[in-house]
């Protein structure tokens, strides 16, 4: 598809499916850009309401991976015929309440019936040509700072299957629905080199691209990694979603593992998150200004690894 539009004929996208990142960038003049981004899907959770305001998160942060800010959405939802109008409300409710929560709003939407319900936001952002943070700037001697614990694929899996504790699902569903706002002002507080959130590729898959589309090599601190309390119990039981399977079979060639690891501790790596947080490449000497204006908002940022010369790869340390 990307042959149909060659990037020197559309000089105003910055960023569109020739370089592709989080969300397309469109430039209207020399101080606004405007960011746009889809992203929908069926039920993580049984819960309505914070299904709703998941699927929502997850589609903001498209445009706070950018380093931009949401001005507006809309509703995207496919519906069985006989869903209740209630639950469906619920699920609009989550979507609407988080929407507002992040200083943007919805402005309308489309609904089509389905077998399977799903829902998620079209958004529609802003940012300072200047200030866009792409997948692709990521220098040697930078460090990679994380802002939301992993195993949130594990962890969706385990609940599907009736097999997760109370206590855990709440945690993992706490850490989805927190929008990636206070992690992308975060970034350009530190004046990151580079930026892009953890969805479905994993960690890994994620961390390759923002590697490779920034000519360098991923050095990851496995001792370093942030993880959700029960996610590793439910990786040893091998609570795997199909994802991570596929993530680690395409992903796996960039892959050197520098220490020893069991095979479930491997594939945690490949695990696809849901509304992860960001990944962001920043000078050394910006780590503390990120990890304090994170703590400012109440969050947490976690150091995971270095950046180090290359063309991709990743060295599990
Ligand atoms: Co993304
Ligand atoms: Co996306
Ligand atoms: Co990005």
């Amino acid at each position: 598809m990307a042959e149909a539009f060659p990037p020197q004929a559309y000089p105003q996208l910055l960023v569109g499916l020739g370089a592709p990142d989080d969300a397309a960038v469109y430039q209207l003049n020399n101080e606004q850009a405007i960011i746009a981004t889809a992203d929908f899907f069926p039920p993580v959770v049984d819960e309505a309401y914070d299904f709703g305001a998941i699927a929502a998160a997850n589609a903001l942060s498209d445009v706070y991976a950018m380093g931009g800010e949401p001005l507006f959405a809309l509703n995207l939802a496919a519906l069985p015929e006989d869903f209740p109008p209630e639950i469906a409300a619920e699920i609009f409710r989550g979507g609407a309440e988080k929407v507002r929560e992040a200083g943007a709003v919805i402005v309308g939407g489309h609904t089509v019936t389905d077998k399977e319900p799903k829902y998620g936001l079209s958004v529609t952002g802003m940012v300072h040509p200047h200030k866009l943070i792409t997948k692709g700037g990521a220098r040697p001697g930078d460090q990679l700072i994380l802002t939301k614990p992993l195993g949130l694929g594990v962890m969706t899996t385990a609940n599907k299957r009736g097999q997760i504790q109370p206590e855990h699902l709440q945690a993992a569903t706490e850490v989805m629905k927190r929008l990636n706002r206070a992690a992308s002002r975060a970034a350009q507080a530190a004046q990151a080199h580079a930026l892009t959130d953890i969805t479905g590729y994993s960690l890994l898959g994620h961390a390759h691209e923002m590697a490779h589309l920034s000519n360098a090599q991923f050095e990851l601190e496995y001792a370093a990694l942030p993880w959700l309390p029960g996610a590793r119990q439910y990786a040893e039981a091998w609570i795997f979603p199909g994802g991570a399977g596929r993530n680690a079979e395409f992903y796996g060639r960039w892959v050197r593992w520098g220490r020893a690891l069991t095979d479930w501790e491997k594939q945690l790596l490949f695990d696809p998150q849901t509304s992860g947080g960001l990944l962001m490449a920043v000078a050394p000497e910006a780590v503390e200004v990120a990890l304090n204006e994170l703590s400012a908002a109440g969050e947490l940022g976690w150091v995971i690894g270095a950046v180090s010369a290359g063309g991709g790869e990743l060295l599990i340390r």
